[in-house]
């Protein structure tokens, strides 16, 4: 790729995947360090005087229990600042990628969520990336509001490395199995937002996660999956949301429907290239 991009959040899980997926393009690599993207002074200066024609915004405050008592500093990291970066990619004229998360919708459709339905988020964290989307598509005008879900990848805290950590200490260790979502590997996100941007496929809203079943798989399959693909003896035991309250309600059902672009491949093969290329 001869395109100048630009990838903000370049540290966190996504944009390591991002990173990798596009070290062939004219490249920058930016995270807090060299851009908060809440100061819209910077955000405009920085920005206009590098001229990327491609942005990706992989840069989040993703702490979803965090959010419940910092809503303030998460709204202007995943809602105002994505305002900032679409009127500057407007300006540019370049297209701007950016993320957002089933937990948009209220969990209470046991079918799933296509690109199109109504948005109701339960969490502070789902209100804050709302009102990303809302900024976007108010100011935006090149862009791919991508919504995923269930991520895991080197080289961030997931889901996959805690179980995995937890599983090689103890004999049992319960997982809750009345959530249900589809998982999503960070690098096949990764190439799976280059093709999009390569195929120029029209803008606007897509949902990409690893393909699983239409009923999605819950967080205990998830977990008993990655314990058997790495032969540990652990026992994974099926337990209730209600017996590991969390600060923040999380969505029932968050399966995300894809009806725009090609499926990824499925969850396990993803989950087993994770575990056996990047796992030690
Ligand atoms: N993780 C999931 O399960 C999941 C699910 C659905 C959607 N998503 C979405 O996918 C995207 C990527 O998520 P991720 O899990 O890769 O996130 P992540 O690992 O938490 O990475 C986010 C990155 O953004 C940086 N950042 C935070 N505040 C910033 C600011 N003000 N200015 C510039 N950079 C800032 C963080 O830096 P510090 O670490 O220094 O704060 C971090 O490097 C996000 O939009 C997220 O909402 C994630």
């Amino acid at each position: 790729m001869t395109k100048k991009v630009l990838i903000l959040g370049a540290k966190g899980m996504l944009g390591q995947a991002l990173a990798r997926v596009f070290s062939d393009a004219d490249l920058s690599l930016w995270d807090l360090n060299q851009l908060d993207i809440t100061d819209q002074q910077q955000v405009e200066q920085k920005i206009l005087s590098l001229q990327p024609q491609i942005i990706i915004n992989a840069a989040a405050y993703t702490d979803v229990d965090g959010c419940e008592t910092n809503e303030d500093l998460a709204v202007r990291v995943n809602g105002l600042a994505v305002g900032y970066l679409a009127s500057v990619a407007k300006h540019l004229g370049a297209i701007l990628v950016h993320y957002s998360t089933d937990y948009v919708f209220d969990g209470q459709n046991s079918a799933g969520y296509k690109e199109s339905d109504p948005t109701n988020p339960v969490n502070a964290y789902g209100r804050t990336k709302l009102r990303g989307e809302q900024e976007l598509t108010k100011k935006g005008e090149k862009y791919y509001l991508i919504r995923t879900a269930w991520l895991y990848g080197p080289g961030g805290k997931n889901f996959v490395d805690t179980i995995l950590t937890k599983a090689k200490s103890s004999d049992k260790l319960k997982v809750v199995n009345d959530q249900f979502g589809k998982p999503t590997y960070t690098l096949d996100l990764a190439q799976a937002t280059r093709n999009i941007v390569e195929q120029n496929q029209p803008f606007g809203i897509y949902h990409i996660t690893n393909q699983a079943p239409a009923s999605g798989i819950t967080w205990y399959e998830f977990a008993q999956a990655a314990v058997k693909l790495k032969n540990l003896s652990a026992e994974i035991e099926p337990c209730s949301t209600e017996e590991f309250p969390r600060p923040a309600q999380r969505p029932k059902y968050s399966m995300l429907i894809n009806t725009k672009i090609k499926p990824m491949r499925e969850w396990q093969e993803a989950l087993n290239d994770y575990l056996k290329y990047n796992y030690e």
